[in-house]
This record gives C-alpha cells, structure tokens and sequence, in this order.
C-alpha cells in the first residue's frame, strides 16, 4: 500500500533545503494489541486513548544531494546529541520505506528528536516517536510535491506509516481516542492503519486524565518486539484474540454511553491480562514491580471506599497509568501526593491527560 514510485525529484529543478517539525504524543491502549503477523499486521483490533503530555518532538532538516547515489543520507541527534545506535535503526525503518518515499535517497537528511519522558520506561516511546517521524515524512512529501493536500488522507497515511515503524504508533495520529485492527464495530477500522473515533465518545472521555506512577525507569528486561514473538506460541493465544475481539466491543459501547465502571472493568482486566500473557510466555517472564502490585492495591482499596472512579492500566512495563475523569482530578491528586508517591522512584509521576493528539510546530 502507497507505493509511489512517480514521488521522484526532478534534479533540474532541485527543491530549496527546508525543514518540518512534529510534536507527537503517546497513547495508552485500553484494550491492547499483543501478538501480531506479517508486516507488522495485529492479531486482534485495539482502543486507545490519545495522550498530551508524554510526547516526542521531531525536526526533519532536508536538503536536496548533491551526488545521486542511492544511499539515505541521514544524522541522528537524541537529546541534542549524535546517537549512532538510534541513527542505525531509523536508517533501517526509512530504507524498507524506499517503496512509499522514493526521494528519499535524493535528500541529504538531519533528524533532532527528544522525549519528554525516558525511553524504553514502557511509556511508549516508540508509539510518539514513530508518529512523530512519520508525521514528519509526511509532511516532507507534501512539501515537496503536494500530494497530501487533505487532511484525512494525510492521516491516513501517516498512521499506515507509523504503524510500520512500531504497531501501536499508528494510533497516536488521531485526538482523544482511536481503533486499529479490523472489527464489525467500527465499520472503516483496518489493520493497516489506525481510524478516529472522537466522535464515538461520551464527553466524559474526552475530559479524562492518565497520571503515569514511575514505578521504575530502567529498561525493560523483554522488548516489545520479543514479547509479540512469544504471542506464537502460548497457549492461549486464540482465546486471548477472541477475548479482545469481544471487549473492544463491550468497550467501545461504553465510551458512547459514558459508563465508566465497564471502561475502567475492561482496563484493568487487559492491563493484567497482558502481564499475564508474558508470564505464561516460554519462556516466561515478569515485568511487574513489587510497587507495581504495591499500587493496584491501594487503589483497588481506595476505590471501594470512596466510590471515586479511578482505574489502572499497564503498558508493557511495571509503571501504573491511573486513570480518571477531570470531575475528580483535585481528589485524586491530593490521594496521589499523599498515599502514591511514596511507590514512585523519586516521588515521581507525570500528569498526562487525554487531548488533541499531534501538532505541527
Ligand atoms: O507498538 P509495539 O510493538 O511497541 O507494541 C506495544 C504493545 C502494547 O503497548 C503493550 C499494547 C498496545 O496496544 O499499545
């Protein structure tokens, strides 16, 4: 899908140097996307919630070559600083898009990237930073021939993008909220690329925070990409896609209804069924953090005593994403302060919120 092979550069008539910059966020699916195949195709449709404050930004510096090797020409800098480990991957991620980005190899190319949270933490770094460069590649090729002139189908394609650079990045393209993988309910949801669906959302949702408890910033014992792989042969793969087949369902009639204890029942039960998917992995493995198990229970404690809505999730790390509507978000930060940070390394969260989804700067 979008091969374009007539996306050439005229040499005769080089384009001027120039540059794009896109902020993207992260997401944090709520029923989630673990086990997939092909070209990064996903076993089962996913839903997620589009975040604000744990965001990449990406400059995208091109000029035109002088010499016509058909090499990508390309200086990485993370942090402001030259990453020869980074550089090596994203060569990698933009040789096998030759087929989508045929001038590529024309441009001599500078990316300066930065997270605003720590890397390989299991707060989805890839999923910002992989719709920040596709976002970028986009607008690159717009740029330079206009041929992503609407809005949809510039989405579009940056989301089919991203997605080949990191599965769960294609859903970052969209506001508030977004589904990827096929599903009779979202009726042009696909498994190439990541739909809207704000306009499915009980505006409860679409005022609704996700404080990320830092458990731990060490990276993560078992990569994403390992953890997929596992998918192949645990036993019960087939129930799990079957199960997340039907929650998204349950989950996405209660994002139109505003039923916040079957969202929050749905949440919580994917976040420990996917920790429960890799210790029954072979060979198995455990990402959870003793203050991982130290937090559900308080808030499993504190939600049975004040009624207050309030919900885990998990990505693939020991960090816990707590999630509440903006109604009660003075409460829930004073318990935060008082009860929670105590299990955070250095007392630390980050206060992240369900927002607009990415901006070109
Ligand atoms: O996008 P990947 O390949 O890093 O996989 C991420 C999978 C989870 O974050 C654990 C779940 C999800 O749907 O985002």
């Amino acid at each position: 899908m979008y091969e374009n092979s007539r996306l050439i550069l005229d040499s005769a008539n080089p384009p001027e140097p120039g540059q794009v910059i896109w902020r993207s966020p992260s997401n944090l699916a709520i029923v989630k996307y673990w086990g997939k195949h092909g070209l990064q195709l996903p076993r089962n449709p996913s839903l997620s919630l589009t975040l604000t404050a744990s965001c990449t930004d990406t400059v995208l510096e091109y000029s035109f070559k002088e010499n016509a090797d058909q090499q990508i020409d390309l200086d990485f800098y993370f942090h402001a600083e030259a990453n020869e480990a980074f550089r090596a991957k994203i060569l990698t991620f933009l040789e096998s898009l030759r087929p989508q980005f045929p001038f590529l190899s024309q441009l001599k190319l500078t990316i300066r990237t930065g997270n605003s949270f720590p890397h390989s933490a299991g707060i989805a770094s890839s999923a910002s930073s992989m719709s920040a460069l596709a976002l970028g590649l986009c607008s690159l090729e717009d740029a330079l021939f206009g041929t992503l002139q609407d809005a949809e189908a510039f989405d579009r394609k940056a989301s089919y993008i991203a997605r080949l650079g990191s599965g769960s990045a294609c859903r970052s393209i969209y506001p508030y909220a977004a589904v990827w993988g096929a599903t009779p309910v979202i009726p042009d949801a696909s498994d190439e690329y990541a739909v809207p669906v704000e306009h499915l959302l009980h505006p409860t949702f679409k005022d609704f925070h996700d404080d990320i408890l830092i458990v731990s910033t060490s990276e993560k014992a078992v990569s994403s990409r390992a953890g997929h792989a596992l998918m192949e042969g645990n036993p019960y793969a087939e129930a799990r896609y079957a199960q997340a087949r039907t929650r998204l369902s349950v989950l996405v009639d209660a994002m139109r209804s505003g039923d916040l204890e079957t969202f929050g029942k749905i949440a919580e039960d994917e976040a420990l069924t996917l920790h429960a998917l890799m210790m029954c992995s072979n060979p198995s493995y455990m990402l959870l953090h003793p203050n991982t198990v130290a937090l559900i229970e308080k808030i499993r404690a504190y939600r049975a005593e004040t009624k207050h809505p309030v919900y885990f999730s998990l990505d693939a790390g020991p960090n816990i994403h707590l999630l509440y509507p903006g109604a009660i978000i003075a409460e829930v930060r004073g318990w935060i302060e008082a009860e929670l940070k105590e299990h955070c390394v250095d007392g630390w969260f980050i206060q992240d919120w369900v927002g607009e989804g990415p901006e070109e700067l």
